[in-house]
């Protein structure tokens, strides 16, 4: 039998300390408070060997949220596995951009409409549905907003449907399988008097993917990560299509939010300009001080007589 001090000495330079510590509590199903204060504590045999089944995971370059299973995000706890990206910390800044752009709205929209394209785990439109819901500051929101989100693939919809349950906002979102807005269209669902898209879609140019760490290459799913065209052909695609939807649907304006690679910025600014001329893409930088995400507002018009953009 090891106690912890055991386990914790045998391993401390093969891992990273957190993720040691972690791992142990893991094992033990007790909080990481507990290891730093036990370390006399024995394992048993079953706690031993179930240990080392993640230890050597971890050892092999698994990211440590697949081997929990799960990823804090804006708060919330998020059910993770290899079909959905890990949620990121600077994702939170797209969120936080949201909630502030809908708490700043003079007046209560009537028909909100949110929409999430390549939801993976669901983490931006559940902490987005999350907070409307219980956030003191959007109760004026929390009847008139419907939620949708999209993805390609139906395993990552999976995880994010039972994400949503976990977060008790199942009955406010309705997910939908395809590519970026395509179901949305064909399933005739937006027709709301103003709409805010958000978007952190594959964006690593194919360089970047290369260099990318063993821990995400190896581990993360390369559809959920890489884009041609310098890593911008998804967000092309998602322009393109807004684009077209402006032209058939009655919004007044379309919000967009893009998460993106600090690289991009110029050309993404370009390719915006490109399809939406009048617009004026404005950037934000995350908490790291790295350009991270874009809002694009688009106005639209009910004619094409009238159009603007
Ligand atoms: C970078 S991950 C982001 C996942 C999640 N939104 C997040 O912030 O962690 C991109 C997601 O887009 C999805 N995706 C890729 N191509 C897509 C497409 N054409 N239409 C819809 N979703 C797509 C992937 O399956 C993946 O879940």
């Amino acid at each position: 039998m090891l106690t912890i001090q055991e386990i914790t000495e045998a391993y401390k330079n093969k891992i990273d300390f957190l993720d040691l510590e972690i791992l142990i509590a893991n094992s033990l199903k007790k909080t990481r408070e507990f290891v730093l204060t036990h370390p006399e504590y024995k394992l048993t045999k079953f706690q031993i060997s179930n240990f080392k089944f993640q230890i050597n995971r971890r050892l092999k370059g698994e990211p440590i949220a697949y081997i929990l299973g799960h990823k804090e995000f804006y708060g919330l706890d998020f059910i993770v596995n290899k079909h959905t990206l890990v949620p990121r910390p600077e994702t939170e800044l797209l969120v936080e951009l949201v909630l502030n752009e809908i708490s700043n709205f003079q007046f209560p929209i009537s028909n909100l409409g949110i929409v999430d394209i390549g939801t993976g785990s669901g983490n931006i439109i559940i902490s987005i549905a999350h907070a409307i819901q219980h956030g003191a500051w959007s109760m004026k929101q929390k009847n008139t907003t419907t939620f949708l989100a999209s993805d390609i693939s139906k395993e990552a919809l999976t995880i994010a449907k039972k994400n949503a349950r976990l977060n008790g906002v199942d009955k406010k979102i309705k997910f939908l399988h395809g590519d970026l807005l395509k179901p949305f269209l064909k399933a005739k669902k937006l027709m709301p008097n103003k709409l805010i898209i958000t978007a952190n879609l594959p964006y690593l140019s194919k360089d970047i993917y290369e260099s990318a760490p063993i821990d995400v290459k190896k581990f993360e799913p390369k559809s959920a990560l890489y884009s041609p065209e310098e890593g911008l052909q998804h967000y092309r695609e998602l322009l393109e299509q807004i684009k077209k939807l402006s032209v058939i649907s009655h919004q007044s304006s379309v919000i967009l939010f893009l998460e993106f690679s600090p690289e991009q910025k110029i050309l993404l600014a370009k390719l915006i300009k490109s399809i939406f001329p009048k617009t004026k893409p404005e950037f934000k930088k995350d908490l790291a001080g790295k350009w991270r995400v874009c809002k694009v507002t688009i106005h639209t018009s009910p004619s094409p007589y009238q159009r603007r953009d």
